[in-house]
């Protein structure tokens, strides 16, 4: 199976035929049929399969002895944003399974087993946190949190995990598993403009969360209700919208208010109630938390007004995350090796033709999460649409097939027949 058959096989399954935007949420039809396919595919090359207790998957090519330890650990998430693009995400699985082809091609020998993973729950589309599974993993999360959250139809995630046979009362933090990896490196696509060659890698991930505002007012008829007689919960939310521009460009930050639900949500009825998301980003905590501070003054200021309540909740919140730099440096070293992943297709950026670029990134992603338990690193794929979360994410096929190389060489050498574990991975555990 090339690259472009296994591309072809994911291309059409949760895709909305007129916008072209993916919709494949965690344990739902679609995603389901991607982790079948993940299963399959694991199948063709005799990798052992094994799904955790938080629903992660995952793909081990172990080496001749079978020895466990010391894994180094690839693959990303095949959950998508509601109208995502391809690429974010499936891109490092897919990427993963053609570089165990092309190391078996070479005749690599394995000293440390391979795995390829499928986080579960990364976008935290369906349940409202970001890298669920690998906080669970990690233990980033409590576990009593995650069994308590609720897609929109109010489905809990408990019960979810239950009708797909996993035991809410088992998830968590897995030291076991944990303890057999030595590194991970995950390979994704760039989610914005930063890239000009076909392949870096990432220095870190900005600090950024989620927070949900939910405003309560009084639903009431809009041919009837005079003005001064409403207690309109928009009226705020709006506030709420403008407030967090406003912030952002004072505190040189990102938001963004891209979710909203509006209860009854009918025409020629005033809202009872609005619940909106805000996703905050920024180069420092404290920007970040300053932003978020303002704009919940200001959403209470103007519910205040309108005789409304907002309450605030922070869905999750993940601070600044620094890659390992042994383990970037490694990469790096790699891609410096790869004329195809450094050479620039275009005008001479800084740096000169063949210079490896090394950049943060504002996306979050499960290898930032993990980074708090295990030496973590990520290659990232030239987007030249600059475009992410939307259908018009892209990475153009020689660029994927440089990720492709990248990534085999850096698993060769991380895993391949090294006496003893190579730099990057974290030292084994005494005793
Ligand atoms: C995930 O892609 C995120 O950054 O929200
Ligand atoms: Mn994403
Ligand atoms: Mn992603």
């Amino acid at each position: 199976m090339s690259f472009e058959e296994m591309w072809a096989d994911l291309l059409p399954i949760g895709r909305d035929p007129d916008s072209g935007g993916y919709h494949r949420f965690a344990w739902t039809p679609p995603e389901l049929e991607c982790r079948a396919w993940f299963v399959d595919e694991a199948r063709k090359r005799d990798l052992e399969i094994e799904t955790d207790a938080n629903g992660n998957l995952f793909a081990w090519w172990l080496p001749a002895d079978s020895s466990r330890g010391d894994a180094v650990l690839t693959g990303s998430h095949l959950d998508s944003v509601p109208g995502g693009g391809a690429y974010d995400g499936p891109l490092g699985i897919v990427s993963a399974f053609a570089a165990i082809d092309l190391l078996r091609e070479r005749r690599v020998q394995l000293a440390r087993p391979i795995g390829v993973a499928a986080f579960a729950e990364e976008e935290g589309a369906r349940f409202g946190v970001a890298c669920l599974g690998s906080r669970l993993l990690s233990g980033a999360i409590a576990p009593y949190r995650a069994r308590g959250l609720r897609d929109r139809d109010g489905h809990a995630f408990a019960d979810v995990l239950t009708r797909h046979g996993l035991d809410p009362e088992r998830i968590g933090p897995d030291d076991d598993l944990l303890g057999r990896i030595g590194c991970h490196v995950e390979l994704h696509i760039e989610q914005g403009r930063a890239l000009d060659v076909p392949v870096g890698v990432a220095s870190a991930i900005v600090p950024h969360g989620r927070w949900r505002f939910g405003f309560t007012g009084e639903g009431n008829h809009a041919g009837t209700t005079h003005l001064k007689d409403r207690r309109d919960p928009m009226l705020p939310f709006a506030h709420l919208v403008l407030a967090a521009r406003q912030a952002a460009e004072r505190h040189g930050t990102l938001t963004t208010v891209g979710k909203v639900e509006v209860t009854p949500n009918g025409v020629n009825a005033i809202a009872s109630s609005v619940t909106a998301w805000l996703d905050g980003r920024g180069p420092a905590d404290d920007a970040v938390r300053r932003t978020v501070a303002e704009i919940h003054e200001a959403a209470q200021k103007a519910a205040r007004e309108h005789g409304v309540t907002v309450d605030l909740a922070e869905e999750s919140y993940s601070e600044v995350v620094g890659f390992d730099t042994t383990l970037r440096d490694r990469l790096a070293e790699t891609l410096a090796r790869s004329e195809n992943a450094a050479q620039p297709s275009g005008p001479e950026p800084s740096g000169g033709p063949g210079s490896v670029r090394v950049l943060p990134t504002g996306a979050g992603h499960d290898a930032g999460i993990l980074a708090s338990r295990l030496p973590t690193a990520m290659l990232f794929v030239r987007n030249p649409t600059g475009i992410s979360h939307a259908p018009a994410e892209h990475a153009d096929r020689d660029d994927c097939l440089a990720g492709v190389e990248a990534l085999t060489i850096a698993l060769e050498e991380l895993a391949g027949g090294l006496e003893e574990p190579a730099a990057g991975l974290k030292a084994p555990a005494a005793g």
